[in-house]
């Protein structure tokens, strides 16, 4: 009884000192440095009693360290290592810093360099096109030193969740300097003659219109006769990729028709290998398969026409494509809802998956996983068609660090930034005078296919259609890949079609 009574009492005398004796608020800010097990949120709980506080730590340390760089530079919030030195900020300046923030705008968890910010908006998260952001960076910063670049990613491939954001941002008048723009229609979603600068003047400056393709130059300017994004690179919508080992292994070749890839599908199954991986998490990538399968099934000038209303969607080749879909699906991974593209890739690097459909960014993926077994060919029937998409750099009205946002597009323009970029992200240069030599063959071989293949837009990747027809489109699909009703969906497509104005 007594026992129980002093334990009792120890426990209501540790509860009323507890907070004394291990957190007392600190009225300055003080020096901490980084031990084993620690996390920004963990020691934002313990000096200034909320775990919720850590963007007052990483903001306080990042200001640091542009004064005294003894302290370190927070540039993922998830990752602090050991002996790092941190300042933390006293409790009222965490509260003021807190009552401020606004996590859709990671600029304010940096410090402002003596040439200001740089913010730049993206989806690229994912290895290989990371990297080929950070190249970029690395450019720009020799150039412009004293500029603090705010790298602005949003995870989610082609923009899922990354758009979104922006379009908040920018209705909200609150853009970020700079960011990642299909080339072609998808510019309409954003309303650039309200929110967007027409970067004419940079092409004229820049000479631009000297390096880059002509068709490009004309798929950039498609909406409105302006330019409104500098293109850093070319990406290929329809590579089909393999394990190569494990087709050597079997005897198998790439197969260039749908028969053939039903037969290549059967004999990798009866190795108990899944034949056909893909990821359908993001609610864009059955969509981005179709058009390859549409471009396969259909050939380049119908399948162009689909975009133009010269192809009715109720072409017999349009069922004929959810046919083709829908068998390929009934050799997928069953769990592909729950994957990504990229993670679907894993599976092909493991060799328990045979084939995946995917863009070219894949490259630059396989290629930051030290991965170099995958073998490339055209998905079936896309033999000499090459189904584009370009990146480019956007700015928007009222850009914050507007002088910073041009010297970027120059940068992305320039043949050095798109050298630095384009080998690590699995994409060839806008530009037309890159050095071969910088490339590993599968590039080396998209820019041999570019130069003499049909060249046809993608329509998942903001090239072929207004962004609101693109998403009706790849709404449709992520219905089909779920029911595998073929009429339904072909209804779905021309129904989407009619709702964008181009069909009756
Ligand atoms: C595309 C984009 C590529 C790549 C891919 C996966 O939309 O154009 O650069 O990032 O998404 O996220």
């Amino acid at each position: 009884m007594k026992k129980l009574f002093s334990l009792t009492l120890i426990v209501a005398l540790l509860a009323v000192f507890a907070p004394v004796i291990s957190a007392a608020p600190p009225a300055q800010g003080q020096e901490y440095i980084v031990t084993a097990g620690d996390w920004l949120s963990k020691i934002a709980d313990k000096y200034l009693g909320n775990p919720q506080a850590w963007p007052a730590v990483m903001s306080a340390t990042n200001t640091k360290t542009l004064e005294d760089e003894s302290f370190a530079k927070i540039t993922n919030a998830d990752v602090i290592e050991p002996g790092w030195k941190l300042w933390i900020p006293s409790t009222e300046e965490a509260e003021d810093f807190l009552a401020a923030y606004d996590p859709s705008k990671p600029e304010m968890l940096y410090a402002t360099g003596a040439g200001g910010q740089l913010v730049v908006g993206s989806w690229w998260t994912a290895g290989g096109e990371a990297e080929g952001l950070n190249g970029m960076f690395r450019i720009y910063r020799e150039k412009y030193p004293d500029v603090e670049i705010v790298n602005a990613t949003v995870a989610g491939g082609a923009g899922t969740n990354f758009k979104a954001v922006l379009k908040t941002r920018l209705i909200g008048g609150d853009p970020p300097d700079t960011f990642q723009l299909h080339a072609g229609l998808e510019v309409e979603g954003y309303s650039p003659e309200q929110y967007l600068e027409p970067i004419d003047d940079i092409y004229a400056s820049e000479g631009l219109e000297e390096v880059f393709p002509a068709d490009l130059l004309t798929l950039l300017k498609a909406y409105g006769g302006h330019y409104w994004g500098v293109p850093v690179n070319i990406h290929r919508s329809n590579v089909l990729w393999y394990n190569k080992a494990l087709f050597e292994e079997k005897g198998l070749t790439p197969p260039t028709s749908f028969d053939e890839f039903q037969t290549v599908a059967e004999a990798l199954r009866a190795e108990g290998i899944t034949p056909f991986v893909l990821g359908t998490k993001d609610g864009w990538e059955a969509g981005h398969i179709f058009e390859d399968v549409l471009a396969g099934t259909l050939g380049a000038e119908k399948y162009s026409g689909l975009w133009t209303g010269d192809t009715p969607w109720t072409d017999p080749g349009v069922t004929q494509a959810l046919e083709n879909f829908k068998m390929m699906l009934s050799y997928a991974n069953p769990d592909h809802p729950a994957q990504t593209w990229d993670s679907a890739g894993e599976f092909l690097i493991a060799g328990t998956g045979g084939m995946m459909i995917m863009g070219d960014w894949t490259d630059g993926w396989f290629t930051s996983k030290g991965f170099t077994g995958y073998g490339w060919a055209p998905p079936p029937g896309t033999q000499g068609i090459f189904v584009a998409l370009s990146d480019s750099f956007a700015m928007p009205k009222n850009a914050p660090n507007e002088e910073n946002a041009r010297n970027w597009l120059k940068v992305c323009g320039s043949l050095e930034g798109q050298e630095a970029f384009n080998p690590q992200k699995g994409s060839i240069c806008a530009r037309t005078d890159c050095d071969p030599a910088l490339f590993n063959e599968y590039l080396q071989s998209a820019m041999v296919d570019w130069s003499q293949d049909a060249i046809v837009a993608s329509v998942a990747h903001g090239a072929a259609a207004y962004e609101s027809w693109a998403t009706d489109y790849k709404d449709v699909l992520t219905l089909f890949v779920a029911s595998g009703d073929v009429a339904a969906a072909q209804a779905g497509l021309q129904q989407a079609c009619v709702d964008a104005g181009i069909c009756q």
